[in-house]
């Protein structure tokens, strides 16, 4: 494609500078958006070619949560200058999502829903880094978000993004880094489980037809746990909906379609009777396709212990029944290892007790969980409830 764009023809340096008041945030033109993912492709593409992700990058502003006006993609550039002659001088894109918090705590708990932004993709062209301009743009959209898409109704309760550079750029912005560990499992063969002994039918598989009726109790009981949680901290989290989970899972049948020609049925696995159960659901990314498993992972969105009070020596078969059926699909889908986000001080307690070879993971540079605050109270008193994978973007 031809292009009229200062950035690929005149110098760097008669560009403003990143404090210009000459600089604004806006929407790219589809040229512009289409012209940016191809710059980006080098970075995040993982396993497909440049024609197959920008063809994911299409798709998903069609799917759960982005179709609607949920996505919006956002560009920092010269005021002015004519749509599709402006430079890209820095880029991302917003994920609306819905959101909840409790404050007070116990009988006089005070819920609020609202709103809550997942931010992705911050990116600058290589020709422009190191100017200021990626801080800009995202000192520019915490503010903007204050009043996006509000309507009549309160700002956002938050945003949250996921860095892959350390925890200092973006606190400089304002998105505070909280915590970001996870467990990692190896895979394991469905025949190594056969050997093994392993009691994989304690749990069943989940796919898209059990999806649903579990996050209306996921949410329920989400709704029961934080009412109950202490005064003294706002206690808040991303609703783990159906779409909430299906965009990660259409995500992931596009991407597997496209690098093994099929999709996966298995989204999940669960185990016990109603009202005991525990259940996890999951969806496979790849940094490289089928040639090797480095960098490729399952991620497990969410895990969801229906009875907490129940002791912990109970729930460990079931759980490791789960997480059997997450090794094998593991393994079976070309992934290097099972990641699980910040599991909760029980599900920590029940995986110690299982038996199953784990590894656990502080991050410190990648996927560091980040939140910016719309409240009043200091950050500081925020409690991120479920800061699980499900909550990426
Ligand atoms: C990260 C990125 C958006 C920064 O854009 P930028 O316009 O150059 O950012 P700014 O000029 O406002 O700030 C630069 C600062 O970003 C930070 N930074 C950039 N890349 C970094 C990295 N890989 N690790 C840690 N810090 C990094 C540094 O503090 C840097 O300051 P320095 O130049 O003094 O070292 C850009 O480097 C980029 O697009 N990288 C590839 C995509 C990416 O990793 N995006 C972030 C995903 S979370």
């Amino acid at each position: 494609m031809g292009s009229t764009i200062p950035q690929a023809t005149s110098s760097t340096a008669s560009l403003p500078d990143a404090s210009s008041p000459n600089l604004i945030l806006t929407h790219p033109t589809s040229a512009e958006r289409t012209r940016t993912w191809k710059l980006t492709h080098a970075k995040w593409a993982g396993a497909l070619n440049e024609a197959d992700y920008l063809a994911r990058e299409a798709y998903m502003m069609t799917v759960p949560l982005a179709k609607n006006g949920g996505l919006t993609h956002w560009i920092l550039t010269i005021a002015g200058l004519p749509p599709d002659e402006r430079p890209v001088l820095s880029s991302c894109e917003t994920l609306r999502k819905r959101g909840i918090l409790t404050r007070g705590g116990g009988d006089g708990a005070r819920v609020q829903e609202g709103m809550v932004y997942g931010i992705g993709s911050v990116f600058t062209d290589p020709t422009y880094r190191g100017k200021g301009y990626a801080s800009r743009m995202m000192k520019e959209l915490g503010a903007k978000l204050r009043d996006w898409q509000r309507g009549g109704s309160s700002p956002p309760l938050f945003s949250v993004l996921y860095s892959d550079i350390g925890k200092q750029f973006y606190a400089r912005a304002g998105w505070a880094p909280f915590a970001s560990s996870h467990v990692a499992f190896k895979p394991v063969s469905g025949a190594a489980q056969r050997d093994q002994g392993s009691s994989t039918q304690l749990a069943k598989p989940i796919g898209y037809h059990e999806l649903a009726e579990l996050c209306c109790l996921d949410e329920k009981l989400m709704r029961a746990d934080l009412v109950r949680r202490p005064a003294g901290k706002t206690h808040v989290a991303l609703i783990p909906e159906l779409d909430q989970m299906l965009w990660h899972l259409m995500r992931e049948d596009f991407i597997t379609k496209c690098i093994f020609g099929r999709t996966p049925t298995v989204k999940g696995a669960v185990a016990g009777e109603p009202g005991k159960r525990i259940w996890a659901v999951w969806t496979r990314g790849y940094h490289n396709g089928l040639e090797t498993s480095k960098g490729n992972t399952l991620h497990v969105l969410r895990v969801v212990v229906e009875d907490e009070k129940r002791p912990e020596e109970e729930l460990v078969d079931g759980f490791r029944a789960v997480m059997q059926i997450a090794q094998t699909e593991a393994a079976e889908w070309n992934t290097e290892e099972v990641q699980m986000w910040n599991p909760t001080p029980k599900v920590r307690g029940i995986i110690e007790r299982c038996g199953l070879e784990f590894e656990y993971v502080d991050r410190d540079t990648s996927s560091i969980a980040s939140l910016k605050w719309y409240g009043d109270e200091p950050i500081e008193e925020v409690d991120w409830v479920a800061n699980e994978k499900y909550a990426w973007c």
